[in-house]
């Protein structure tokens, strides 16, 4: 399977399927997430923190004027919020590819500023309004590390 689609009630459905992302990644994963402002892709990485066991007292916000926040978890999480990012040079300051080739999990939000630099395996995640509290999440599987576990996404 190399796409999928969950469809998204409230709040709770998202939380839920965060946690669950979080359960079943592994060392070295990257997930995207690309939607528009407010769709909801900081609050899926607060549920992915949870599901890998990032404590609780460490909240996760948008790293927005640091680019990059770690949590302590299973794996170390690694937050990129990428919407202020100016360039490349940016990227190279970050240690960038030693984040996303190294061994935790890469969430990035607003990922097309990456251009030519996206990671070929990736699990591309899209949330879409669908209402107030209602959004729908699109994956997509990109290299083999996914492809598996889109199946697993909505299993308890
Ligand atoms: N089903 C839902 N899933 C996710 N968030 C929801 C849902 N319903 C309501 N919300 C609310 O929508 C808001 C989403 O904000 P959030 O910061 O997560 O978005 P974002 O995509 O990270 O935005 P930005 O592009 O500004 O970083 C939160 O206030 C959240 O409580
Ligand atoms: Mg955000």
């Amino acid at each position: 399977m190399k796409e999928k689609t969950i469809h998204l009630p409230g709040l709770a459905a998202t939380l839920t399927l965060g946690r669950k992302l979080g359960q079943l990644a592994r060392p070295g994963d990257v997930i995207t997430l690309a939607g528009d402002l407010g769709a909801g892709k900081t609050t899926l990485t607060q549920a992915v923190g949870e599901g890998l066991g990032v404590p609780g007292h460490l909240y996760i916000t948008s790293p927005t004027f640091s680019l990059l926040h770690e949590y302590p978890g299973r794996l170390p999480l690694y937050h990129m919020d990428l919407y202020r990012l100016e360039g490349e040079g940016d990227l190279e300051n970050l240690g960038f590819e030693e984040y996303i080739y190294g061994d935790g999990l890469t969430v990035i939000e607003w990922p097309d500023r990456l251009g030519r630099l996206l990671p070929e395996d990736r699990l591309e995640v899209r949330l879409e309004f669908a209402g107030p509290e209602a959004r729908t999440a699109a994956f997509t599987a990109c290299g083999a590390a996914w492809q598996a576990r889109l199946a697993k996404l909505d299993q308890p």
